[in-house]
């Protein structure tokens, strides 16, 4: 028999990608995004666990605007961590299991190696510390859970650093990006498909667990903007500058490079580069 799994946020960057990889033949699949799969609202989660009993849920749903998050903080809130909630309490009540996806920017960035599941976060922002709570909401609960940590998503769809820098480099001879923000850049597809490989293998957690996973290769903006530029062949010169040359509402870790140890070891993973998965990104985007 096919089991249930609902799949939240489905029209995100992360949740386009899963198409690719979750199995119609192993799963009935509902894919929700707001608003008829609200998750902040307890009654909608609730409707929808007792029309489909679902075996597990994959949470694609979040408030990612990472500076609007400074001045919309209820808002993050509400999503970030209520919505987990609710869908948390539906899970623990029928013993579904819970995939949730996390943030690199829940660390401050003051380490200068790839930082462990073990590490203690310190968020810097309140899109961070909204994350950083929706965690705490998942760990603490009596499910069998993946909290898997991510950073710098890129992919084909909806708004990313990849698409800017190829509209700003058709658009534009000269760009100025920040080169002291380290960090690993990764391909939703990858991640989606992790969370594929993941599924099968949540019924051997005790309980909830987190888990880094990005690409390989750590790099900053500016490493990663040239790449863009020079694998869509655009002729726009990237300029070099500190972050206070660039100023945004939300702090930004400065280093928060995932060791991704505990994955590979936990699905027998073997990461490509970020600029391998950037290659075949771009093949489907035309600059
Ligand atoms: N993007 C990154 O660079 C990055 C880095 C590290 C970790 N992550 C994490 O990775 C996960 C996936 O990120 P992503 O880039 O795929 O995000 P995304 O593209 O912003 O997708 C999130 C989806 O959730 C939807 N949504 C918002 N509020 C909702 C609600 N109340 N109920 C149901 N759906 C709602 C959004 O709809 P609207 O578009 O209509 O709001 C959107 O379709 C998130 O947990 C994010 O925190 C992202």
């Amino acid at each position: 028999m096919k089991r249930k799994l609902w799949i939240t946020g489905a029209q995100g960057q992360l949740g386009q990608s899963l198409a690719k990889y979750v199995d119609d033949d192993r799963y009935d699949i509902l894919w929700t995004d707001y608003p008829e799969g609200d998750i902040t609202q307890t009654e909608v989660v609730q409707k929808l666990f007792q029309k489909h009993v679902f075996d597990t849920v994959i949470n694609c749903a979040a408030y990612t605007a990472v500076d609007r998050a400074e001045s919309e903080v209820e808002k993050a809130q509400a999503i970030n961590v209520d919505g987990v909630q609710n869908l948390v309490d539906a899970c623990q009540s029928c013993g579904a299991s819970l995939i949730h996806i996390s943030t690199d920017f829940v660390f401050d960035g003051d380490a200068n190696t790839p930082l462990a599941e073990t590490e203690t976060p310190h968020p810097q922002s309140v899109y961070g510390q909204t994350k950083w709570a929706g965690e705490q909401v998942v760990l603490n609960a009596n499910i069998s859970a993946a909290v898997i940590r991510t950073s710098w998503l890129f992919s084909e769809f909806g708004h990313n650093f990849v698409k800017t820098m190829q509209r700003l480099g058709t658009e534009k001879s000269e760009i100025s990006v920040v080169n002291d923000q380290v960090g690993t850049p990764t391909y939703a597809s990858d991640l989606a498909q992790v969370c594929s490989q993941m599924l099968p293998k949540l019924k051997e957690l005790k309980g909830p667990e987190i888990f880094h996973f990005s690409n390989r290769q750590a790099c900053s903006w500016f490493d990663f903007a040239n790449v863009i530029m020079e694998q869509s062949r655009l002729e726009c010169r990237v300029n070099p500058i500190p972050s206070s040359d660039y100023p945004t509402p939300a702090k930004r870790p400065a280093y928060s490079v995932l060791n991704t140890q505990k994955i590979e070891d936990f699905l027998g993973l073997q990461i490509r580069p970020w600029p391998e998965a950037l290659r075949e990104c771009l093949t489907h985007l035309d600059p």
